[in-house]
């Protein structure tokens, strides 16, 4: 069911201090995307009535992320604590007219979609003013502990205040239920307790955690839903934080595509980014970065090392070690590498083969096609079954401008060709090794641009003899500066 009576609450207005970064802490990365990114991306199937983002460090970058998805930015300035940001936000929720927030915090990326229906849910079939997500966790240093109604009390299975690290008792800080900083909040009761709210802690700032006890002190209960996945709730509030969280996005990624028909070896040491698609029965080896919107086909091979960002490859595709490959399109059949570099705009057709140390940039590479060494082909249009030869080099650039060559089908470039853009060359034609072709060579031609070779008998027989003598001469100083150099 849609939480149509629900406004969402996004808070990302913090700076991350505990980061020591120059980039506010949504938006550094985990998973392949900022971390605000995921959190907005989890809430948008919620049909919620609104998605408010608060911002503030570095707000524009982070409006640049949250607004192309739908939510509505809202500048907290200065930044006065958790709070504060829901008292910005007040103007905003009251003429949305929903009758609940869902706050979540920025910072925790992990959290599921179901997880926060769940909740809402909960609140709204519960009569409390608030419910909370919590965790149980085996260290829970630097969160606001839940502090649950006396036992006894017929509100046990209540809160009764969140109270945070700094400010907690020792008997406090060994609690290992945590708040999560996701809440469901009925409006109403809610506007009066951040009305109250006082910077009087650590930070001196306003705490929305804050609001639990007052809304217990005006006879209001607060309900707390312990998070089946303590995972989901992890904040991240440091490198090493950062680093788990990635860590867990990427093994979640993992497991998908390996539900899905995907081997991957040594899943541990591979890197797919959230959008990447792969058929069944491709395989991974160690150490292969997917990134970006790669989308790889069925039956296809990748090699350890190779990174691959934007990249299509269609079926059975097979991408040797150590090759790198941006926002281009292989087709079926093809291979690439061990050490190719195919750039963006690269197109390879059917059963096409680049081999080692051949870079390919914005240029179609016809079906069949051979360029299996040590080869540069920059916009140029390769046409079917042609072979192009180790060492040919597209010299696309004249120090102005980018120029065209065309090779047709069936062409033969021998070895170590310069083809000077713009140049055409027919189909059926040979071009000669070691050619420098600035003309364009006709279909069924022949071209070749190249000195002929002279070849003098025995020049290198006598070279040495020369030399010989000459030592033979010098023999008197000679050997003193030969052990000269020995010993270095
Ligand atoms: C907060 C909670 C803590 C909880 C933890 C869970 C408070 C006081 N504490 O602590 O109980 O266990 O989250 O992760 O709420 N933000 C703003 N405006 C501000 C301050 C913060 O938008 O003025 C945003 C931050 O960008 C961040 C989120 O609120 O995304 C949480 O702030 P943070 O400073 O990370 O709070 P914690 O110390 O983690
Ligand atoms: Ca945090």
């Amino acid at each position: 069911m849609p939480l149509s009576d629900f406004a969402i609450v996004i808070l990302a207005a913090g700076k991350g201090t505990r980061l020591r970064s120059q980039l506010a802490k949504v938006l550094h990365r985990a998973g392949g995307r900022p971390l605000i990114e995921h959190v907005v991306r989890a809430c948008i199937p919620l049909g919620a009535r609104d998605i408010f983002v608060i911002v503030g460090h570095q707000a524009d970058a982070v409006r640049a992320i949250v607004e192309p998805l739908g939510a509505k930015a809202i500048v907290q300035e200065p930044q006065g604590g958790t709070g504060h940001a829901l008292q910005v936000a007040r103007a905003a929720l009251t003429a949305g007219k929903a009758k609940y927030a869902l706050v979540i915090p920025g910072d925790a990326p992990l959290v599921r979609t179901e997880t926060l229906q769940a909740l809402a849910g909960a609140h709204r079939s519960g009569s409390a003013a608030a419910t909370l997500l919590s965790a149980v966790v085996k260290d829970p240093f630097g969160y606001g502990r839940v502090v649950r109604c006396e036992a006894g009390d017929k509100m046990a299975d209540c809160v009764a205040a969140v109270v945070e690290e700094k400010s907690a008792t020792e008997a406090e800080r060994d609690i290992r239920e945590i708040n999560s900083s996701v809440y469901a909040f009925t409006l109403t009761p809610l506007w009066p307790c951040l009305g109250e709210l006082q910077p009087e802690n650590a930070h001196k700032e306003l705490y929305l955690t804050d609001c639990v006890a007052l809304l217990n002190q005006r006879g209001q209960r607060v309900h707390a839903e312990i998070a089946a996945d303590a995972q989901e709730v992890l904040g991240c509030n440091t490198r090493a934080d950062l680093a788990e969280v990635d860590g867990i996005f990427r093994e979640r990624k993992r497991r998908t595509l390996m539900d899905s028909g995907v081997t991957i070896y040594l899943p541990q040491t591979v890197l797919i980014d959230p959008a990447v698609e792969a058929g069944a029965d491709t395989v991974i080896e160690p150490g292969v970065q997917l990134l970006g919107s790669t989308r790889i086909g069925t039956g296809c091979t990748i090699r350890s090392g190779s990174v691959l960002t934007d990249a299509v490859l269609d079926d059975r595709v097979t991408v040797r070690e150590y090759s790198i490959i941006s926002a281009s399109r292989l087709g079926p059949d093809t291979m690439v590498g061990p050490f190719a570099h195919i750039r963006e705009g690269a197109e390879l057709a059917a059963r096409a083969r680049v081999g080692n140390f051949v870079e390919v940039k914005k240029s179609k590479i016809g079906e069949g096609v051979k360029a299996m060494h040590l080869t540069y082909l920059g916009d140029a249009t390769i046409g079917r079954e042609s072979n192009i030869g180790a060492g040919t080099i597209t010299c696309n650039y004249n120090g102005v401008s980018k120029n065209p060559t065309t090779v047709g089908d069936g062409v033969f470039i021998g070895s170590g060709t310069e083809l000077v853009a713009p140049v055409k060359v027919g189909d059926g034609a040979y071009v000669a090794a070691g050619s420098t072709i600035t003309e364009n060579v006709p279909a069924d031609a022949l071209g070749i641009a190249r000195a002929r070779q002279t070849t003098k008998p025995r020049w290198a027989a006598e070279r040495r003899a020369k030399s010989a003598e000459k030592l033979g001469a010098n023999s008197a100083v000679k050997p003193a500066m030969k052990k000269a150099k020995k010993r270095k």
